[in-house]
């Protein structure tokens, strides 16, 4: 058993290791926060928003003097913010201009399966044979493969939410990311437009991840013979915000809604919010993954594993014009401590608020004794030629296996256990934590969830409902490095 010291200090370890950049770092908080642009759609008809968008190589400009080639939607990393509405339907045709086969998923979409970016529905690139190797696997896994387009089809029953979408390829979700398929995709409601949040610039999405980079400005990520060297999973050394290392912000002395979102491969986060003098500055909680909690709550750190979002509310009125505050990550080391700057630079009006009561559509889940209960152990093993592999019950991804059949709209209680640090995502539902390590749920753990981090040694119980779609989803590791060495399972809603 570990005691609460012991607790405190698995919390705060990141794993995997670190990925030394080549050259020189970039001087932290030199350059200003950029926004990813919000994607406009192509055409609206019938109650369904249109957009096309394109993979493609692009240049970005993240180290000062040097330029980093990225793989992005609409070559640009992050890729551009969809801004969505819950019940309306958004389509995205993808147009893969790169030179590899993608996958897009998005994130916390309660979305059917032909659109759920199986990681075997490959999309392969539009300059490209058909029937070659790749189109052969994705056959072989019964992938639904496509050549050059792909329209995803998002209805969007769910609440107001911060998703995102990134890259889901078999075997590669890790390095595409890592070059940058990833963008942001927020649902909004009737019910979320009613409260006085601080919205327009004001509510700025924060998507948080690490990089290395080469010499040349390259990203630099392990060669595949090398991934045997990273098994816990991949760490850069350069924190980046939006695509940008260690920017700063300036903002007013106001209310300011931040979306923050834990996009990198490996790397976890606890954050605080260091104000001059010493003080801590708190985070007002106000959603989770699965969108507003029922009421907010006052935090001074977050824990952030690998694909969880918690919307907060800070309030810079506090601190006198002039006043610096960094964003830092506690459970890092040396310079990957610091993740931005905000710097309070004027005055302005402020008509936010954060009200007591923040949703009403928040429900618990209720438990009962006839419900069916079901275990899923994450664990790493030793393959017969002694190479590490991790899996989910005893077993790497098999694209025919079934861990799990679900009856549609029935509430299940799920348990995760594990024998380090898995981020655990569950695609379609959503679920609600209800005990961590033999105690209630943690600080982290608040809201409806799509992702819960799994501690060494540890279980976490939720009550999960699938709703609106029948069909073949899955639930892995978040660690996008175990993700691509196999730990991932599958489960058919029936
Ligand atoms: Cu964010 Cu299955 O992934
Ligand atoms: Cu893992």
């Amino acid at each position: 058993t570990v005691g609460a010291a012991g607790w405190s200090r698995l919390a705060a370890a990141s794993t995997g290791r670190v990925l030394a950049s080549a050259g020189p770092l970039p001087r932290p908080f030199a350059v200003p926060l950029p926004v990813p642009p919000v994607a406009r759609p192509v055409r609206s008809a019938h109650g369904t928003d249109f957009y096309e968008v394109e993979q493609r190589e692009g240049t970005a400009q993240i180290l000062p003097g040097r330029s980093t080639t990225v793989w992005g939607y609409d070559g640009i990393f992050p890729g551009p913010t969809f801004a969505a509405r819950s019940g309306r339907r958004t389509v995205v045709r993808v147009r893969n201009g790169l030179a590899v086969p993608t996958v897009t998923h998005l994130h916390g979409g309660v979305t059917p399966p032909e659109s759920d970016g199986y990681p075997t529905d490959l999309l392969l690139p539009v300059r490209c044979a058909p029937g070659g190797a790749d189109a052969g696997m994705a056959a072989a896994h019964g992938g639904r493969t496509a050549v050059g387009y792909r329209s995803y089809a998002y209805p969007l029953p769910q609440r107001a939410a911060t998703l995102w979408y990134h890259d889901h390829r078999m075997d590669f979700s890790a390095p595409q990311v890592w070059r940058g398929l990833a963008g942001f995709f927020l649902v909004t409601d009737a019910e979320e437009e009613r409260l006085p949040l601080p919205h327009g610039e004001r509510d700025v999405p924060l998507m948080l991840c690490d990089r290395s980079f080469e010499e040349d400005g390259s990203f630099r990520y392990p060669a595949p013979h090398d991934h045997d060297a990273f098994p816990d999973g991949v760490l850069g050394d350069v924190q980046l915000v939006n695509g940008a290392p260690w920017p700063v912000l300036d903002v007013c002395a106001t209310r300011y809604r931040f979306r923050l979102l834990n996009a990198s491969n490996a790397r976890r986060y606890r954050l605080r919010l260091d104000a001059p003098a010493g003080r801590s500055a708190p985070f007002v909680q106000i959603g989770s993954d699965g969108g507003l909690l029922a009421a907010p709550r006052a935090v001074t750190s977050l824990a952030m594993a690998p694909g969880e979002r918690f919307d907060v509310v800070v309030d810079f009125s506090a601190f006198p014009l002039g006043s610096e505050l960094t964003l830092r990550n506690t459970a890092a080391a040396g310079g990957m401590r610091d993740v931005m700057r905000f710097r309070v630079v004027r005055t302005g009006k402020d008509d936010s608020r954060v009200p007591a009561r923040l949703s009403t559509s928040f429900a618990p889940l209720v438990p009962d004794r006839t419900m069916p209960v079901r275990s899923f152990d994450f664990r790493r093993t030793h393959g017969p030629d002694d190479r590490q592999m991790w899996t989910v019950n005893g077993r790497p991804f098999d694209t025919d296996a079934v861990l799990a059949s679900p009856r549609l709209g029935r509430v299940e209680r799920w348990r995760f256990s594990s024998d380090f640090h898995h981020p655990v995502h569950v695609h379609l539902g959503q679920f609600q934590v209800v005990a961590r390590g033999g105690r209630g749920p943690g600080p982290a753990d608040a809201g409806w969830k799509d992702t819960v981090d799994v501690r060494p040694y540890e279980v976490v119980e939720v009550l999960v409902r699938f709703t609106h779609y029948q069909g073949r989803y899955m639930l892995h590791c978040h660690n996008l490095e175990h993700e691509d060495m196999a730990m991932m399972a599958n489960f058919q809603v029936v």
